[in-house]
């Protein structure tokens, strides 16, 4: 079982996914938390690149394409191992966000990233993914003040407002993904959750 977690910043994605992780290991099932991007040696320090605030500006092909290779390194060396061990796995964040960030958010057309991600994943997907959704104003005044250089919290709202739409309208087209109403309290957004978990 592949699971992941998706939304705008400071929707309440590493929250939920780190209680999920807690709930399956209380459950004596053997369950990995991972992220994106990231999730290997090679990934975070791709990452590095991706989320450095002096990096004022990279092309939004080179983040399809570095999000991409970070990922192919996460899939091969821990998630299709770690399933194939029959172990439950749980990404904070997986390709529903390059469609949202550089798709929605940058303009790069959806077909580029369609095929971007069947040439490095073929079929690959989540089984269930879980969007956080949350309006703007809510989102950004959770991580006021957290003392961040992530590149993509200093974008501006319009951007945002794109990524937010982006996800959503992902979820409309693909039953995998779940709308989470995130404006709820962390103990209500998680028993959502755990009500759209099939047996496991
Ligand atoms: N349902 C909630 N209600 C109120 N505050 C919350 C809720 N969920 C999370 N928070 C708080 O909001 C902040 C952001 O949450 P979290 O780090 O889980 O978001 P995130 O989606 O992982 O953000 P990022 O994309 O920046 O990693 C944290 O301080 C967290 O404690
Ligand atoms: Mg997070």
């Amino acid at each position: 079982m592949f699971i992941t977690f998706e939304g705008i910043e400071g929707s309440g994605k590493s929250t939920q996914a780190k209680k999920l992780h807690e709930f399956f290991l209380a459950k004596k099932l053997t369950a990995i938390l991972t992220r994106e991007p990231g999730g290997t040696a090679v990934g975070e320090k791709i990452r590095e690149i991706l989320i450095d605030e002096k990096i004022i500006k990279l092309e939004a092909k080179t983040e399809l394409f570095l999000n991409f290779a970070a990922r192919l390194e996460h899939v091969e060396k821990l998630i299709k191992p770690a399933l194939h061990d029959k172990k439950i796995v749980i990404s904070d964040r997986f390709f529903d966000s390059t469609f949202a960030y550089q798709g929605s958010g940058f303009g790069v057309d959806f077909f580029l990233i369609e095929q971007v991600k069947k040439i490095t994943l073929g079929d690959f997907a989540p089984d269930l993914t879980f969007l956080i959704d949350v309006p703007l104003d809510i989102a950004f005044k959770r991580i006021e003040g957290r003392s961040s250089n992530n590149r993509y919290e200093k974008l501006d709202k319009n951007f945002h407002q794109k990524v937010r739409n982006g996800f959503l309208n992902l979820a409309k087209k693909n039953p995998r993904i779940r709308i989470i109403d995130g404006t709820k309290s962390v103990e209500e957004i998680f028993s959502a959750i755990i009500q759209q978990l099939p047996n496991l």
